[in-house]
């Protein structure tokens, strides 16, 4: 049982590294907590005008998904969709953050592309698709996570339906607030000033 839990734990503490924090924080491009969403996000890094380090973040977030993944596999036998899973949870309720982390879109892209790259196509289509079509990152991110069980199932991949099915769940749960603001018609537009 030590290498599994050994494994969680990886996972979990590669996921909870707080990329958007981190990079604005070291760039002097302010407090994300205090701009825009509040969020540790891409969105909200790029609400701080720095379209690089909004690029960055969500590499690096994504990376950490799908290095979770590989180590996983690598190190047991379908250990990648645990330690995958491990590692989106990180980035959502990261200790060092109070558990207050990220909304989960870019990591769980990574897991899932490191999974089943196909799904990951999938999910970026629609993500990249949504997004330009609405102008909202929050309509994007949640229909690319939507989508990804979806995808899975339809390519035959149901042992990792789900897996991916929990964490688009929680990514739906992440954005509560964003489901609020669309309601209310209140969302900010990519693009726009404030958030
Ligand atoms: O992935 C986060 C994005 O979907 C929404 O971010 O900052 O607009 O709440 P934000």
């Amino acid at each position: 049982w030590l290498v599994p839990a050994f494994l969680l734990l990886i996972g979990y503490l590669l996921g909870s590294i707080p990329f958007g924090l981190l990079l604005t924080k070291a760039t002097g491009a302010g407090d994300l907590r205090k701009i825009g969403s509040g969020n540790i996000g891409a969105t909200n890094v790029l609400r701080t005008g720095r379209k690089g380090l909004a690029a960055a973040t969500l590499l690096f977030d994504l990376a950490k998904g799908a290095a979770a993944v590989l180590i996983g596999d690598w190190m047991i036998g379908g250990g990648g969709a645990m330690a995958g899973a491990m590692a989106f949870i990180g980035h959502c309720y990261p200790v060092w953050l109070r558990f207050a982390g990220g909304k989960g879109v870019a990591t769980m892209m990574g897991v899932v592309t490191a999974l089943y790259w196909p799904a990951g196509i999938v999910f970026a289509l629609v993500w990249l698709g949504t997004l330009f079509g609405t102008r909202w990152s929050s309509v994007g991110g949640m229909s690319a996570a939507v989508s990804a069980p979806i995808a899975m199932a339809v390519m035959g991949r149901f042992d990792i339906v789900p897996v991916t099915l929990a964490l688009a769940l929680i990514v739906l749960w992440r954005h509560r607030a964003n489901i609020a603001r669309l309601a209310k018609g209140a969302e900010p537009k990519v693009g726009a000033s404030r958030g």
